[in-house]
């Protein structure tokens, strides 16, 4: 251990997953605990935010403990206390908050405050050291945002949905043809047996701007398979998610070209979120950066798609070193936004 290393304890509850991990120099992952509650909230189809907050209170301390003992981590070593505030489900984020700011008070630490999305852009530094300019395409299941990072730390939404995000329409379309919640991983994989046989629409493709929309994609699926089912024809369950997987993939990737050739000198193009998991969109789009030699396509890692703290205690590394501090009256922004900094 070197006396200029850092290590800093994330956590992270904004959603369905509570994490902690203890982090070197934001880009060494010590230990990491995730707990995630996806069995709790399948039977309702989505997250129930009540039934959230409670089981966030129920592993937090475990989370912290577990996370310290794998490491083998002396709390005194510590550098900081990094914690999730926002954008998120309000009473997931504050079991987070409360944590780290007692934490923070017991020993004596720093306490950095991240915003979610920041952290899944972060996700990436653990396969490169992120270089700036940066352009990120964030896919989640709250989120759909194309991100131009100028420097570190800072950040300029180019364009985001006007409705639906990507992930949510992944899990809508999926609850129409009865898979389980979160359905995207499902969808991806029956996606491979099928092809693009119903040419769902690819709103706002052609538009001179860099937002999104998925929910006429997703009426369109839905009224497809109801007229269906009312007179009685089966569809390819298959053809049916590979056309709309196809959409989305299609939109994302056009919407990204065109800001990889609006923005010159862009160094690194990263993809992150749950929806970065996705197998068609990582080849589509590493297809695509192909034509760019000067940009290096960082697809996060696929265990760091998903929320997790390990991309918490990455993107408070660079807070840490930018000296850009949290107060212990800081409190859940529901809605952060990039636009906050
Ligand atoms: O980032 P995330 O874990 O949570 C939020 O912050 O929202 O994203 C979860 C979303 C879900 O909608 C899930 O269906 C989607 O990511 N997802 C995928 C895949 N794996 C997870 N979507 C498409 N293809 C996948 N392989
Ligand atoms: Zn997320």
């Amino acid at each position: 251990m070197l006396k200029k290393d850092k290590f800093i304890l994330a956590i992270e509850s904004s959603c369905d997953e509570t994490s902690v991990a203890i982090v070197k120099n934001g880009n060494e992952i010590l230990s990491h605990f995730i707990a995630t509650q996806i069995k709790s909230h399948q039977r309702f189809g989505g997250v129930v935010p009540e039934v959230a907050s409670r089981h966030h209170i129920e592993e937090i301390t475990i989370g912290i403990k577990k996370a310290l003992s794998d490491a083998n981590f002396k709390i005194s070593n510590l550098t900081a206390v990094a914690v999730t505030y926002g954008p998120g489900l309000v009473g997931s984020l504050l079991v987070g908050i409360n944590a780290a700011k007692s934490f923070s008070c017991e020993y004596h630490l720093p306490l950095i405050g991240v915003n979610h999305m920041a952290g899944h852009i972060y996700a990436a530094n653990y396969v490169k050291k992120l270089q700036f300019p940066l352009l990120a395409l964030l896919v989640s299941g709250g989120h759909t945002e194309l991100v131009y990072m100028p420097q570190r730390y800072k950040f300029k939404i180019l364009g985001t949905t006007r409705d639906d995000a990507a992930g949510e329409v992944f899990d809508k379309v999926g609850r129409v043809l009865g898979l389980a919640y979160p359905a995207g991983k499902a969808i991806d994989e029956l996606s491979k047996s099928g092809s693009d046989t119903f040419h769902f629409p690819r709103a706002m493709i052609k538009d001179d701007n860099y937002d999104f929309s998925f929910s006429g994609l997703k009426s369109a699926f839905i009224n497809t398979v109801h007229n269906a089912d009312q007179v009685g024809k089966k569809l390819n369950k298959n053809d049916l998610l590979a056309s709309f997987q196809n959409s989305v993939v299609d939109v994302l990737t056009t919407k990204t070209e065109k800001a990889i050739n609006e923005f010159s000198g862009i160094k690194q193009f990263v993809l992150a979120g749950g929806v970065a998991a996705n197998s068609q969109l990582r080849a589509s789009l590493s297809n695509l950066i192909k034509d760019y030699p000067n940009i290096d396509f960082i697809p996060a890692p696929l265990k760091l798609c998903g929320d997790n703290a390990a991309m918490i205690g990455a993107a408070a590394y660079d807070q840490f070193l930018q000296g850009n501090f949290s107060h212990l009256d800081l409190n859940a922004v529901p809605n952060l936004s990039f636009e906050h900094y």
